[in-house]
C-alpha cells in the first residue's frame, strides 16, 4: 500500500474516504499489534482535537495518523509530536506557504503585516491563523514508548467560509486547490526522516527552532499549575517551552500558548 500511495516512506497506508477519526482507527490497530501504519482520510465524523476541544474535519483536508513503535525513552516521546509540526511546515512550504511552529504544535500562517502587534487576533494565537494542528496518543511503559500515534490534521482544500474563526487553508493561502496526495507523502516522508533514529531526533529541537513563531515573543501559557507569563526564549528537551517571566526563568512541558503582543 504504501508504493501504491507513491510513498517514499517506511508506513504502509491505509486511506479512508470517510472515518470517525484517524487516530482512533490507528489506536485500533495498535491494540491489534501493528505499526508503521499511516491512516489517511478525506473526511472525519468525529474528529479529536487537543485538550477535548472540536475539531473540523470535512472533506478536503488532510487528516491523518501515523502509528509506529520506536525504541526510544518515553521522556523522548514530546519530540515526535515537534517532529510532526516540522513536517506539516515543510510540506506546506513545498507548496508555497510559509508556515510556522506555534509551541508546542500547531502550525500557523502570519500574513503580511500580521505578525505581533496587528489586529489579527483569534482565539487559538493571535497575529498567526491556524493551519494544523496536532493531537499524539501513546502508551507505554514507564521507560519505553510501546505504541505512539501523531495525528495531524491540516485545513488543506478548505473553504474559508467553512473554517472556524482564527483558522486558514491551504487552498485559501495559495489561491488554488492543493495537491493533497503530494502534500500527506511529503509530509510523511519528511515525519520519517525526523524520526527514524535516535540520531535523526536530536535533529528535531533545532529543526523546530528554525520554523518557530513563538520564539522571542511575549507568551501566556495556561499550565496546569497556572499562568506563566513572560518572553519564550527557547525549547527545551524534550520539548519544553523556555519563558523568562518576571520571577526568573521557567520551563513548561505542557499547556496552552498564547502569543501576546509586544
Ligand atoms: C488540535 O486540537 O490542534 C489538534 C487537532 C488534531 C486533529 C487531527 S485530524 C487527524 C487526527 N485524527 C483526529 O481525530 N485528530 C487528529
Amino acid at each position: 500500500p504504501g508504493i501504491a500511495f507513491g510513498l517514499d516512506a517506511p508506513y504502509s497506508v491505509e486511506y479512508r474516504d470517510r472515518i470517525g477519526s484517524t487516530n482512533e482507527r490507528a489506536r485500533e490497530l495498535a491494540a491489534e499489534g501493528k505499526s508503521d501504519v499511516a491512516v489517511v482520510a478525506d473526511e472525519q465524523t468525529g474528529s479529536r482535537g487537543r485538550l477535548d476541544r472540536e475539531w473540523m474535519a470535512p472533506s478536503g483536508g488532510v487528516w491523518l495518523s501515523i502509528l509506529t513503535r520506536p525504541d526510544v525513552p518515553t521522556a523522548r516521546a514530546p519530540l515526535f509530536t515537534l517532529a510532526a509540526a516540522v513536517a506539516t511546515t515543510d510540506a506546506a512550504r513545498e507548496v508555497g506557504v510559509d508556515a510556522r511552529i506555534k509551541w508546542p504544535n500547531d502550525v500557523l500562517v502570519e500574513r503580511e503585516g500580521s505578525a505581533a502587534g496587528a489586529d489579527d487576533s483569534d482565539a487559538t494565537g493571535r497575529g498567526g491563523r491556524k493551519l494544523a494542528g496536532i493531537l499524539t496518543e501513546m502508551e507505554g511503559e514507564a521507560d519505553r514508548v510501546g505504541w505512539l500515534v501523531v495525528g495531524v490534521g491540516v485545513n488543506a482544500n478548505i473553504d474559508p467560509e467553512t473554517l472556524p474563526a482564527g483558522a486558514t487553508s491551504l487552498s485559501d493561502e495559495c489561491g488554488a486547490p492543493v495537491d493533497r496526495r503530494r502534500f500527506a507523502a511529503t509530509l510523511l516522508e519528511r515525519y520519517a526522516e525526523l524520526t527514524d533514529s535516535p540520531e535523526a531526533l536530536d535533529g528535531v529541537l533545532p529543526a523546530w527552532r528554525e520554523r518557530a513563531s513563538t520564539l522571542g515573543r511575549r507568551v501566556r501559557v495556561d499550565t496546569a499549575d497556572g499562568i506563566v507569563e513572560g518572553t519564550a526564549v527557547d525549547v527545551a528537551e524534550p520539548g519544553a517551552l523556555v519563558v523568562d517571566t518576571d520571577e526568573g526563568r521557567q520551563r513548561v512541558h505542557a499547556g496552552d500558548c498564547e502569543h501576546l503582543r509586544d
